[in-house]
């Protein structure tokens, strides 16, 4: 951890405002509503819990957990569900929390596995958006910051499991 050589690319302020911006917008498109918002494990759970701390209208929580199978760093397009959510969403407005969107193949095998629930409404919320990685098409609804390639730790997000404590966001420098 201390060897990793490092730079802040979204401090703590930064983060905050833009965080504000976006659960300010969701509490307007859900007004009068109770969401349930649906955390993707690990890497989600810090943004989602400031998320949901800065919107004006009501929601439940569940997660997810979803691991994807490729050679190394790499995603092969293959994804499985390790821990499903434990609420029923027949009918509910569903909001899905995510850290980052890299390839895509995480979020387009969890959207179409929650839609067979029959949820009335169901959108994507990802603090950081890898447009340019995209192997499957994929927009999500609401988007924190989009970023260039580039490996990025901190606020959830990690490397080897270091950094998600971290209060900002940064990129490795190699
Ligand atoms: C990361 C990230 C997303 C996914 C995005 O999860 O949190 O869930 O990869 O990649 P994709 O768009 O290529 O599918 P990871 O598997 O590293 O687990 P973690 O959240 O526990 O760190």
């Amino acid at each position: 951890m201390d060897k990793m050589h490092k730079e802040i690319l979204f401090p703590r302020d930064v983060i905050a405002r833009r965080v504000q911006e976006i659960a300010s917008q969701i509490s307007d498109d859900y007004n009068g509503r109770e969401l349930i918002v649906i955390g993707i494990l690990k890497g989600a759970f810090i943004f989602m819990a400031d998320l949901i701390r800065a919107l004006s209208i009501p929601c439940k929580v569940d997660f997810v957990r979803v691991a994807s199978y490729g050679a190394g760093s790499e995603s092969s397009g293959k994804a499985v569900l390790t821990k499903d959510i434990e609420t029923s969403i027949k009918g509910r407005d569903i909001l899905i929390v995510e850290d980052i969107i890299d390839t895509g193949v995480t979020l387009t095998y969890l959207v179409n596995w929650l839609k067979e629930r029959n949820p009335q409404s169901l959108k994507v919320c990802a603090f950081l958006d890898k447009r340019k990685r995209r192997k499957i098409s994929f927009e999500a609804d609401y988007v924190g910051f989009t970023i260039d390639d580039g490996f990025v730790v901190g606020y959830g997000l990690d490397f080897n499991e270091q950094a998600r404590f971290l209060p900002e966001v940064y990129i490795i420098k190699q």
